[in-house]
């Protein structure tokens, strides 16, 4: 079965889960023409470079932050949100890197996070049948048919917006922002009331520290450049196969074809079955992948789909992003790791303490408790230490907003308090404080000499 020749076109004659239904005509066809022929998004060397460093997290030595929004937003393709995001990731990865003394690999769901699985096509609002809202490159979520009706364009526009973000990220992370001495300045003010808002503060003042002895020994910080230029990633779930054929190139160097909408592609829990175009599209590809997988995995399908993505078991090449939940993680997790690390795969185990943990409150709204969150984290830890395998890293929905949408954390917010900053089409997102607050706690687990 594996040895048909792939192409990029090769996953049409598979069943394809939770593609919208397109109109077909000449719209849908001009715009997957013009997606094929705009320049590629990234680089071939740049998810090499990727991969790269993912090979060092399979060994534990170094720490995967994936994190960003659960849906991008289109009306949130701003400078000041995508400003924000960013802030919040180098907020956290300094922590991790600093308090956890480990390299961070930081990788966003942004620049192209625009498409969602729903596990149903259809919704009923106000008695009416509508489709389900699929993400913005699909359609839109206000509840009248003409919004929902999926429109082709979207997916230009979703290009678009997506080079528009990674434009601003470039700039971000290349032109000065991102240098550690800016340190302070990524801070914000509404966590000085905290405690990680202080141990913060304390981070900040070791940061300068440590910088100004390596200038008192003759080292010039301007001239070190990790110290002033960071990498961030870009990454999506690879659900919409159209357009990700349609960025989908031969890279010129290495002759490997290369999807160029991001850095690295993941497949859904929804999407991953093994006779099925997405792990058909996705194995063809030579960009890191991940794969998520939930309680209902089958543990021989769930080898069967390793070994067709990453036939050479390249470390790097593959990451496994778990999200049992807190209170299935303890049944699902060990015999998973037991299984896959007696077969010597080389992956990275990643933990998503997002989506088996979401609950609906009693005003309707879709939240995620900070408590929990971090339960699940803990135990992923516990279960790796007893089984003596590698976790490297972790999986999140964060927003650098101001948002009230998943409860707990230093601000105790409840499920009373959820409406006054409710803002996410899709899954409930930890708010900046909560993330850098998550960060703290996390470093405490990747401490080596705990
Ligand atoms: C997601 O990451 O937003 C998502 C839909 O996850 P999963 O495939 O794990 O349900
Ligand atoms: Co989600």
């Amino acid at each position: 079965m594996t040895t048909h020749d792939w192409k990029k076109s090769s996953w049409h004659s598979f069943p394809a889960q939770q593609q919208p239904n397109w109109p077909t005509g000449p719209v849908f066809d001009d715009t997957l023409k013009s997606l094929s022929q705009l320049p590629p998004l990234v680089f071939a060397g740049e998810c090499q470079t990727l991969k790269a460093s993912l090979a060092e997290a399979v060994e534990g030595n170094a720490f995967v932050l994936q994190c960003g929004d659960c849906a991008e937003d289109f009306s949130r393709c701003t400078g000041p949100d995508i400003r924000e995001l960013l802030k919040v990731i180098l907020q956290m990865s300094v922590v991790l890197a600093f308090a956890g003394e480990k390299k961070v690999i930081k990788i966003g769901r942004i620049a192209g996070q625009y498409a969602k699985p729903r596990s149903s096509d259809t919704e009923i609002v106000n008695g009416l049948e509508l489709p389900s809202y699929r993400g913005d490159m699909v359609n839109s979520p206000e509840p009248n048919l003409e919004s929902r009706t999926p429109d082709p364009r979207r997916m230009l526009e979703g290009y678009y917006r997506s080079a528009a973000t990674l434009n601003l990220v470039r700039s971000f992370t290349l032109g000065g922002y991102a240098a550690l001495e800016r340190v302070q300045a990524w801070h914000r003010a509404s966590l000085d009331a905290l405690p990680a808002g202080q141990k913060y503060e304390e981070l900040v003042r070791q940061i300068w520290k440590t910088i100004n002895f390596m200038s008192a020994i003759g080292l010039d910080p301007q001239h070190v450049p990790q110290l002033n230029q960071v990498t961030l990633y870009t990454s999506h779930e690879a659900l919409l196969l159209d357009y990700e054929q349609a960025l989908t190139r031969m890279d010129s160097i290495s002759g490997g074809w290369y999807d160029t909408s991001g850095h690295m592609l993941w497949i859904g829990d929804r999407t991953r079955q093994l006779e099925g175009a997405h792990v058909e599209f996705l194995r063809g590809i030579q960009n890191p992948l991940g794969m998520k997988i939930g309680p209902k995995y089958d543990i021989d399908d769930i080898k069967r789909i390793i070994e067709r993505l990453s036939p050479d078991n390249e470390p790097g090449r593959l990451t496994l992003i778990t999200r049992f939940g807190v209170h299935k993680i303890e049944e699902y997790l060990p015999p998973l790791l037991r299984e896959l690390s007696r077969e010597g795969y080389k992956v990275v185990w990643s933990c998503d303490p997002m989506h088996g943990n979401t609950y609906q409150n009693q005003y309707g709204q879709k939240s995620r408790n900070f408590e929990v969150i971090l339960q699940e984290i803990r135990s992923f830890y516990q279960i790796h230490k007893a089984e003596g395998t590698v976790p490297g890293g972790v999986h999140l929905e964060l927003t650098g907003d101001n948002v009230t949408e998943c409860t707990g954390g230093s601000r105790q917010l409840m499920d009373q308090h959820l409406h006054l900053n409710y803002q996410t089409n899709c899954d409930p997102r930890l708010n900046a404080e909560q993330g850098v607050e998550l960060a703290f706690e996390l470093a405490d687990l990747l401490h080596p000499h705990l």
